[in-house]
């Protein structure tokens, strides 16, 4: 049987509302879509922690810039569905644009400094259409726990602040990079590589590898991350956004020997943008 699907907020919340009265806990999966491992494994982790799971389908307009990939952005639902079976999800919500953002909607969730820096300065207004959607469905859905992966470890540390100071009753809990056996993280943009980018694209998380193990080593983190960024044009990288090693828990600057750090790239491929990140 296909996995069931709501596209309205009182659809979720009814479902949900039946949960609760049974006892259980409610954890949610937010997404946009054309789902791969990473996503699936999220779903596996909520279903460790919670008894349902929710998980949404929705490419959100307002995080994208004017000159970025909303209108190609692979839309694949019917794929989706199945994958999210596969995984355990209990419900899909698949809103339409204008359930999230009805006419006259007029809100921005803005979460500045840590919103500001390194993603947030190369897509301005990024950050803030992550927010707005993210304190939507959080509220819509209510759930005890919401999943994020940290592929995207600033917009997990941007949820976190989020959820922090609107004072939203959810636990925020991060999920594993999913890799390829090459090393390139699993992301639904890894579609737009060409196979010649495809070869060429593992090269970022092994720079990042590099950088951590320079840091680890007592190089300056600008030194490395100089270095890093010169081997990655030689792959064939076209532009490198930000290659730093930064404090892991708010991603300020940080000397040699700090710790806990987090090493994060962005770089481009063809028109391709990759991000990755790894662990000090
Ligand atoms: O990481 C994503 O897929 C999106 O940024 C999210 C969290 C679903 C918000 O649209």
């Amino acid at each position: 049987m296909a996995l069931e699907i709501v596209r309205t907020i009182v659809g979720l919340r009814a479902r949900i509302a039946e949960w609760r009265v049974a006892g259980d806990t409610v954890g949610l999966v937010p997404t946009m879509g054309a789902l791969h491992r990473g996503h699936a494994s999220l779903v596996e982790l909520s279903r460790r922690h919670c008894r349902r799971t929710v998980a949404t389908l929705f490419v959100n307009p307002k995080q994208f810039g004017p000159r970025e990939d909303f209108a190609r952005y692979p839309r694949t639902e019917d794929n989706d569905r199945d994958v999210l079976a596969a995984a355990g999800a209990d419900l899909v919500f698949a809103p339409p644009t204008d359930v999230v953002y009805p006419t006259g909607f007029a809100t921005r969730v803005d979460v500045s400094g840590i919103g500001d820096i390194l993603e947030g300065q190369v897509r301005p207004g990024f950050f803030a259409g992550v927010a707005t959607v993210v304190a939507k469905l959080l509220l819509q859905a209510l759930p005890d726990r919401a999943f994020f992966g940290e592929k995207d470890y600033q917009q997990l540390l941007v949820i976190r602040r989020l959820v922090k100071d609107l004072d939203i009753p959810v636990a925020i809990e991060g999920g594993p990079t999913i890799r390829d056996r090459d090393g390139l993280a699993l992301s639904s943009r890894n579609a737009y590589l060409s196979a010649a980018e495809r070869a060429q694209a593992p090269a970022l998380h092994a720079a990042l590898v590099r950088v951590a193990t320079r840091f680890k080593d007592g190089v300056d983190p600008d030194v490395a991350g100089a270095e890093a960024k010169t081997e990655l044009f030689a792959t064939g990288f076209a532009f490198v956004d930000y290659l730093d090693v930064r404090d892991a828990e708010t991603l300020a600057a940080i000397q040699p020997g700090h710790c806990p750090a987090r090493v994060l790239g962005a770089a481009r491929l063809g028109t391709t943008r990759l991000i990755d990140n790894v662990a000090v």
